[in-house]
């Protein structure tokens, strides 16, 4: 039967990496019918919504949707509902895309690029599972109000329900038991009431994973422990904030964050698929993006969303293989090496299939 991937550009690099992307997906000859739609700046350019209808109608109805980056300093004076963010933070929470893997990876053949000594990045093989249709993103109330002395008072709610808490957890737990079945549950329970839930949820949990060991550890402490010695962790479950800071700190330690990919998935597997690194305007239209973050997003599309196992497994022998050989994006350049731009780096990826 026929899939339907939903693709989502966005703003920035985003149509750049995209495109790379679409290209490797097309010469894998599935049985895939690609469409396209707008979301962020592009959207709200074109319809002053960074989440036209359209777009979430056809996310809907598509099996699986990939997503480049969205965002840039052209709509950072906009208010809040008229932000690129909006879009991407609204199209996960209409579809409940609760559960964010973010793994961290680093290639042996990247080692170099890492700001950190390689005996500590070698092999290093983490997964960050970040809960993303709650905690203090989505809490009501929020705003910013005047107070009766005249001076304004911005605020956000922290609201986890236990519900919430057990879902992410669940799939953190299964996620584990798919690897090194170590689970290290990050919260701030010596201060927030709301992790202070969100661990006992963990612990009811582990009663029911006996194969999987769960820790718990504060995220001040966590932040210190993926740059001190992030090989001791095996999987992280984390609340929405705190899941978004460390996983670009997670992703900085494989030397790039050109280089990471994630899943979005709800309750029954769709998912969207998108790089973990953002828009980067300034370097955007230049060709000097790296499209490999968003590549490999399309090998965990191909294996969570669309079933297409050994596609995902070639798609990513194919990166390992451009590496290999010696090709470069800017981001990840080191000497010795061959400096290509996004397009040369996607054509050598499908030359590489
Ligand atoms: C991410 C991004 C987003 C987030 C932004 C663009 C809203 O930083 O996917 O990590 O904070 O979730
Ligand atoms: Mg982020």
């Amino acid at each position: 039967m026929t899939k339907h991937v939903l693709v989502l550009p966005g703003d920035g690099i985003g149509p750049e990496i995209v495109t790379e992307a679409v290209k490797v997906l097309g010469t894998l000859n599935l049985d895939i019918e690609i469409d396209s739609a707008l979301i962020g700046g592009a959207a709200v350019d074109a319809t002053g919504n960074p989440l036209p209808d359209e777009t979430l109608e056809k996310a809907r109805n598509a099996d699986a949707i990939l997503l480049g980056a969205v965002g840039g300093p052209k709509w950072d004076g906009n208010a809040m509902e008229q932000r690129p963010e909006k879009g991407l933070l609204g199209i996960r929470s209409q579809l409940e895309l609760f559960a964010n893997l973010r793994p961290a990876i680093l290639y042996p053949q990247l080692a170099e690029a890492s700001t950190l000594k390689p005996e500590v990045v070698s092999g290093l093989d983490i997964l960050i599972v970040r809960e993303l249709t709650g905690g203090i993103y989505f809490g009501q109330p929020r705003g910013i109000r005047t107070l009766d002395n005249g001076e304004r008072e911005g605020y956000n709610t922290y609201v986890y329900s236990e519900s919430e808490i057990r879902r992410i957890g669940r799939q953190a737990f299964e996620a584990a038991q798919k690897r090194g079945k170590r689970l290290c549950s990050i919260d701030k329970s010596n201060v927030l009431e709301v992790t202070v839930l969100w661990k006992e949820v963990m612990d009811e949990l582990a009663k029911e994973y006996p194969d999987v060991e769960l820790s718990h550890m504060l995220v001040d402490n966590a932040a210190m422990q993926l740059v001190r010695a992030p090989k001791q962790f095996d999987v992280m479950v984390t609340g929405n904030m705190f899941g978004d800071i460390l996983s670009d700190a997670a992703a900085m330690l494989t030397g790039s964050i050109g280089m990471l990919p994630s899943a979005s998935l709800d309750e029954n597997g769709k998912g969207m698929y998108e790089p973990c690194h953002g828009s980067a305007p300034d370097i955007a239209g230049q060709g000097k993006a790296n499209p490999l973050a968003t590549i490999l997003s399309v090998a965990m599309m191909l294996r969570y969303s669309l079933n297409e196992i050994a596609a995902a497994d070639r798609i990513e022998q194919a990166v390992e293989k451009v590496l290999d050989q010696g090709l470069r994006t800017a981001d990840i350049m080191s000497e010795g090496c061959k400096l290509v731009s996004t397009e040369e780096m996607g054509a050598a990826v499908v030359a590489a299939l």
